[in-house]
């Protein structure tokens, strides 16, 4: 039997989600842009998306707290059992504090350790392979592993950027891990991977010194997600398939052995061609991109979240959390529950 990698055996003991209460249909944007519902559901498969209210204080932070919240209460804990909160996000209220920071001040959770993780859209799979590792190297025995990402702020709803306007929601959604004795359960393999020679697919530039050497500078390009989505498009289908592979591999299992693919929900597209490549039924996909849309950090934790309300996760299961993005980024968390 494959067993997880460490001393101690690391469990997910309860998640949530933490979601603005605005929706942003394919209707609404037909209104301020060229675009329609059918182009959008045949694309992408999305029909809605979140859309944090950010003049009124809904950010980052507020929406990670609300998934903590969530989270803890479903674990069946309180935040004086934190040890630590890691936030995965690309979209922070402000350059400093960190959303962690902030979340700790607002639940009251003492001088626990609390940072922030900007891996873009493979963020949390980044981030709970690294807690895992904290958890691994002591003392920390409780941590709260947060996606959360406002991304809609950075979004252009013309058509001008309507390639990327209709892609992106906000959201966030909570994992408490914690340590305990029993070595089967936790972590049994991960990959984390960057293609820096493919940023220039996915940025959001802040000056005209960010702008990639083949690209012209425009002044409205600043602080507005920049994308190939074509580009993307292929760097995902063909990281997501290979990441699936070489973890698999590592860990000595077929795709048959695991239970979930919690993917990072960017194109409903992309994931039916790890389906199609690996013989994955869809009841082991879920798919909520027509809900929430590309939700960056938060997006796979989302899925998480929503099979565990539903009594999908099982005890014993093997779960294998994937994404890819920005920076290029990609990389997949394997866990046995
Ligand atoms: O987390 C990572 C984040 N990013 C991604 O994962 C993005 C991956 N890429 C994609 O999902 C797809 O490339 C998109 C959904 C973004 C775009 O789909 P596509 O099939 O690659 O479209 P395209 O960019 O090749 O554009 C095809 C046509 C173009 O028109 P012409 O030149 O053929 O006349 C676009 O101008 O569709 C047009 N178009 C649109 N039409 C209606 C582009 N965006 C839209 C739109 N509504 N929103």
């Amino acid at each position: 039997m494959t067993r997880p990698n460490g001393s101690f055996g690391v469990d997910i003991i309860g998640s949530g989600s933490g979601l603005p209460d605005t929706r942003l249909t394919n209707a609404d944007l037909e209104k301020v842009m060229d675009t329609s519902d059918e182009w959008i559901t045949k694309r992408t498969g999305i029909k809605e998306r979140r859309k944090a209210d950010i003049a009124n204080g809904e950010l980052s932070s507020t929406l990670a707290i609300k998934a903590l919240n969530a989270a803890l209460e479903d674990a069946g804990i309180t935040k004086d059992d934190l040890d630590m909160i890691l936030v995965a996000t690309m979209t922070p209220d402000m350059p400093t504090p960190s959303v962690a920071c902030v979340v700790a001040r607002k639940i009251g959770a003492g001088n626990i350790a609390a940072i922030d993780i900007n891996g873009a859209c493979s963020g949390f799979i980044y981030t709970i392979s690294m807690a895992n590792a904290m958890i691994q190297a002591g003392p920390y025995k409780t941590i709260a592993v947060i996606g959360a990402d406002t991304l809609t702020r950075y979004v252009d709803y013309s058509t001008e950027g309507r390639t990327s306007a209709i892609l992106f929601g906000d959201a966030a959604a909570a994992l408490i891990l914690r340590r305990n004795d029993d070595t089967s359960r936790g972590l049994i393999a991960h990959r984390m991977h960057t293609d820096g020679e493919g940023s220039k697919h996915l940025y959001i530039p802040s000056s005209e010194f960010d702008i990639p050497e083949d690209s012209e500078y425009r002044v409205e390009m600043c602080n507005r997600v920049q994308m190939n989505g074509q580009a993307v498009f292929k760097f995902a289908v063909s990281k997501f398939q290979q990441v699936i592979g070489d973890t698999l591999a590592d860990a000595g299992l077929t795709a048959d052995d695991v239970d979930h693919f919690v993917c990072h929900q960017a194109n409903s597209r992309i994931l039916d061609s790890a389906r199609d490549r690996f013989g994955i039924p869809s009841e082991k996909l879920l798919i909520n991109i027509d809900r929430y849309g590309n939700t960056v950090a938060a997006s796979a934790p989302l899925v998480f979240t929503e099979l565990a309300k539903s009594g999908r996760i099982k005890p014993g299961n093997k779960v294998m959390f994937l994404a890819f993005g920005a920076g290029l980024t990609w990389g997949s968390s394997l866990w046995q529950l």
